[in-house]
């Protein structure tokens, strides 16, 4: 993983794979010539380029007037258009798509539903009246905490069709995390279910809103779904059956037009210091740029079944689960539960049986696979695949090979995707018909994207060489803010070099000028495609009550990508036991979620700080992973405590 401030980029790939021609042949971006001619055309007139896109890609019910305006750092894009994305996703295909299967769903037990662009529509607006009729209005945050069932689009959609910004939870977080993004939001509404399968387990999601809700005052009504009970989930006095509240609404719902930078979303996401930060995407400029670039990059097709494996919990989710395929009138599949239930070919199994053409999935993923054997995919025919996508972290070579000959057989272009819940939507990433492809590299930005490594000066550094990444222009799909923090928005993204955007990632810039991320040179990590911030592990293991202080750092990890190691110091008179690091470990999984669970905690006499009192991470770092100290140690207040910290670990 990078290094803020010495990145040094130790990743040598030689590898390099062109396109197949016959792949090519059919694409909607052919060739290299055709990507550098939109290149072009953008980098000489960016808003001409975009006002064009915007026009194509989507249905406005009012054209926009201005393309960008632009004060950085804030943006509105398509000014004074109005539209709607619930109409964009469903009401436009009816009449040439209507019967098409929009989404083909497959539940952890073996239950499966398809589900045609029109009943999806008629579901869509059943909720939709359903919310107007508890008084959800236009501007009204919705939480939704869900599987992933089809009530997740649905929900997500409903919310957009009536104006209401919707802020999904994952599933696997805890109650404390959906309460404190819910207040945060100032939710009127959660939708959630029963539970939700997995590892033939029902995952008690209703059980969680349950325990937050007494502490979730703007929160008026739940509303359950049922999923995993046998008879009808028990009510609460806030509690409202989705099954009682959309039955007899009108399958007809008027979309409300919004104006083009309409809230759509609230997306929280982590931070390198305290709470979650709340990214707030628009409606105009994601949809055109997100309905763009599902069509681009993962070369979609009429005839495609198309599967993203991503959680709608994730950036990934909204946009390449829900939204993009969508508007592209696709169909998707998704599926509910673990990858490994009931056996460790699932995946490859319903890949054959299902015929999916294009599979999306994360490097953490595609290593737990590896490590479980050939013999599980090579069991099943899975020729109907055609194009494989990963995205999350960085993927190693060695695992993108394993993707490319034992997933794709050799004969399937890889589409490694570099993007953020910031950016809204895919920034750089091959075009599978154009670009040749290297084991680890994102390769190039989209046209219209200007994404540069620079150095701490704002230079850029030289072919090779490590440094920052940022986004130098605006693109549609940006975030506008941090909801109801202006403030923080400008000091995160914004202030390493005023006015370019900053994404917390460290890259290099090869000699064909393709990018490699190296990963966060913040305190984020990357805990299996998942952004954690290491502070918000820290609060939570200091909130237990017996930790006087915490210090929480990465450790490289070969299925992972990154593990989490806890450096703690216990409060005077604490013993420190093996019962106590269980019950920390319990703690992270209850106030943020199991993924947050520290891989392993050590306890410490001190930890290693500077004379001004700041942690050094980066000696964390080093001893977390059995390093050498390579980096200078003489800001360090007291040199026994890094001693004593290395002696622990005999
Ligand atoms: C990392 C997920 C290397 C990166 C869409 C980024 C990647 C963070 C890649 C965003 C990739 C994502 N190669 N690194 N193809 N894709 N990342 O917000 O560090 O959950 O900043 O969005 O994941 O994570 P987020």
């Amino acid at each position: 993983m990078a290094d803020s401030p010495d990145i040094t980029s130790v990743l040598t790939e030689g590898r390099v794979f062109p396109p197949p021609p016959e792949f090519s042949r059919q694409a909607h971006i052919k060739s290299m010539e055709q990507y550098r001619e939109l290149v072009a055309q953008a980098d000489r007139d960016p808003e001409g380029y975009w006002g064009a896109r915007g026009k194509e890609e989507i249905f406005w019910k009012t054209p926009f007037q201005k393309v960008l305006e632009w004060k950085s750092p804030f943006a509105k894009w398509f000014v004074g258009g109005t539209t709607n994305l619930s109409y964009n996703c469903l009401d436009r295909h009816l009449a040439t798509h209507g019967d098409k299967t929009a989404l083909i769903f497959e539940g952890e037990p073996g239950d499966q539903r398809r589900i045609s662009y029109r009943e999806m529509h008629a579901e869509v607006c059943r909720l939709a009246n359903g919310l107007k009729s508890l008084g959800v209005q236009k501007g009204d945050r919705v939480g939704i905490y869900l599987p992933m069932i089809p009530e997740v689009a649905v929900a997500m959609l409903a919310c957009a069709r009536i104006g209401a910004v919707h802020s999904v939870v994952f599933g696997g977080f805890s109650a404390e995390a959906l309460r404190e993004r819910m207040n945060d939001a100032g939710a009127k509404v959660v939708i959630t279910s029963d539970g939700g399968w997995r590892k033939g387990a029902a995952v008690p999601l209703k059980g969680n809103v349950d325990a937050a809700l007494p502490e979730m005052p703007t929160v008026e009504k739940v509303i359950v779904a049922q999923r995993t009970a046998k008879t009808a989930p028990a009510k609460g006095p806030k509690d409202i059956l989705w099954n009682e509240l959309v039955s007899g609404q009108s399958a007809t719902c008027e979309p409300e037009w919004v104006d083009s930078e309409h809230p759509l979303f609230i997306l929280y996401t982590s931070g390198s210091t305290g709470k979650p930060k709340g990214v707030l995407h628009t409606t105009g400029g994601y949809a055109v740029y997100v309905s763009l670039t599902t069509r681009w990059v993962f070369d979609l097709k009429d005839s495609d079944t198309y599967w993203c494996t991503a959680d709608v919990g994730w950036v990934t989710g909204h946009s390449y689960v829900v939204y993009g395929p969508l508007m592209n009138h696709a169909t998707a599949f998704m599926y509910e539960g673990a990858p490994t239930t009931p056996g460790p070919d699932r995946f490859w199994e319903m890949i054959a049986r299902n015929k999916i053409t294009i599979l999306y999935t994360a490097p953490t993923a595609i290593r737990a696979f590896m490590r479980l054997g050939d013999e599980h995919p090579k069991k099943h025919d899975m020729s109907s695949l055609r194009l494989l996508g990963t995205v999350g972290e960085p993927i190693n070579p060695e695992a993108w090979i394993w993707y490319r000959e034992v997933i794709g057989r050799g004969r399937c272009p890889i589409v490694d995707t570099w993007w953020q819940t910031e950016t809204g939507g895919i920034m750089v990433t091959p075009l599978p018909g154009a670009t040749s492809t290297k084991p680890g590299s994102a390769t190039l930005p989209l046209p219209g994207i200007k994404a540069e490594v620079l150095d701490k000066d704002g230079k850029p550094v030289p072919l090779g060489s490590g440094g920052k990444l940022f986004i130098t222009r605006p693109w549609p799909a940006m975030l506008r803010t941090l909801y109801k923090d202006p403030e923080r928005y400008a000091n995160t993204y914004f202030s390493e070099i005023p006015g370019k955007y900053f994404t917390g990632d460290g890259a290099r810039i090869d000699q064909d000028g393709y990018l490699w991320v190296m990963g966060r040179v913040d305190d984020v990590v990357n805990v299996a495609g998942h952004r954690l911030g290491t502070a918000e592990v820290e609060s939570a293991l200091v909130s237990e009550g017996r930790v006087a202080e915490a210090a929480v750092v990465g450790r490289p990890d070969e299925l992972k990508g990154t593990s989490l190691v806890a450096f703690v110091t216990l409060k005077k008179g604490v013993e420190p036991t093996a019962a106590i690091k269980q019950a920390l470990s319990a703690h992270v999984a209850k106030e943020i979620g199991a993924i947050a669970r520290p891989d392993e905690i050590r306890f410490a006499e001190g930890l290693p700080k500077t004379r001004s009192g700041k942690i050094m991470r980066r000696l964390l770092r080093d001893v977390a992973a059995g390093r050498q100290t390579t980096g200078d140690t003489t800001t360090l207040e007291d040199l026994n405590v890094l001693a004593a910290l290395r002696n622990e670990e005999e």
